[in-house]
C-alpha cells in the first residue's frame, strides 16, 4: 500500500482536528508508521528543490531521556528569557507546555526536524507540517516545540548532528492520552480582507 493511501481520513479531518497533543502515551509507534509520516514530510514544497532538511527520530530510551533534560534546560531557559523562573511564575496558557518539558522523554518517538543549509529553515516548516498531518491521519498526535541556543551545542554532539545542519523543530509523537480537535482559533472576519487592510468581505 502506498503511503498516500495508508493517510485515508479526510484532508478536512485532518486540517481541522490538528492540535496540539502533549499527553502522549508510552506505547510504541510501528516503524512502518513513522515511515508513513516521514515519507509524507518529504514530499512538502521547499526552496529551489534543494531538500534542506533531514529528520532524527530518537526511539532509544536512553537517548530520549538525555534529549528530555536538555529539552527540560532549553525551555525553562525560554521562559527565563521572558522573565518567569520558577512554576509558580508560568502563566496559564504555558502550563501544558511546561507539563510536556517535565516528561517530553518518555514519549515513544521525537522527531528533530533539522536544517542542513544555510537559509534553510524555512523549507523544513511545510515539512513539517505535512508530517504532523500525516502522524494525525494515524492517529498520532504531537506538538511542534524548539530548543533554546543554551543547548544547541548539547544535542548536536547528543544526537551527532553535523556541523553546517542544525534543530530547527523537535516533534514528540504518540498516541494521544485525550483526543484530537477541534482547535479555538481567530474567525475570518478578524483576519481576512479583500482588496485593502481592512475591507471585511461579506463571505467570511
Ligand atoms: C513556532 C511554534 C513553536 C511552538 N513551540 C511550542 C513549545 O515549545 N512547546 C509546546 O508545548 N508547544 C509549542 N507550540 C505549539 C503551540 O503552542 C500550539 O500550536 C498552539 O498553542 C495552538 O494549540 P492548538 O493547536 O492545540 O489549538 C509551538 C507552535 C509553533 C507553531
Amino acid at each position: 500500500m502506498s503511503t498516500a493511501d495508508r493517510l485515508d481520513i479526510t484532508l478536512g479531518d485532518a486540517l481541522f482536528t490538528l492540535r496540539a497533543i502533549r499527553r502522549i502515551k508510552p506505547d510504541p509507534i510501528p516503524d512502518a508508521d513513522l515511515q508513513t509520516i516521514l515519507d509524507a514530510a518529504r514530499q512538502a514544497p521547499n526552496g529551489a528543490n534543494r531538500q534542506p532538511w533531514h529528520f532524527v527520530v530518537l526511539k532509544d530510551a536512553g537517548i530520549r531521556q538525555k534529549f528530555g533534560e536538555l529539552y527540560k534546560v532549553a525551555w525553562w531557559a525560554k521562559r527565563n528569557d521572558e522573565g518567569f523562573f520558577k512554576p509558580e511564575d508560568i502563566p496559564d496558557h504555558y502550563k501544558l507546555a511546561m507539563a510536556l518539558a517535565d516528561k517530553i522523554g518518555n514519549v515513544p518517538a521525537i522527531v528533530l526536524v533539522c536544517t542542513t543549509a544555510p537559509g534553510g529553515r524555512e523549507s523544513v516548516i511545510p515539512a513539517t507540517q505535512n508530517l504532523m498531518l500525516a502522524a494525525r491521519a494515524l492517529g498520532i498526535g504531537g506538538t511542534l516545540t524548539s530548543l533554546h541556543a543554551d543547548v544547541e551545542d548539547d544535542v548536536q554532539k547528543l544526537v551527532g548532528i553535523p556541523d553546517g545542519a542544525s534543530v530547527v523543530y523537535c516533534i514528540p509523537l504518540g498516541y494521544p492520552e485525550g483526543r484530537f480537535g477541534p482547535v479555538t482559533r481567530k474567525p475570518l472576519n478578524e483576519i481576512v480582507s479583500v482588496d485593502k487592510w481592512g475591507t471585511t468581505p461579506d463571505w467570511v
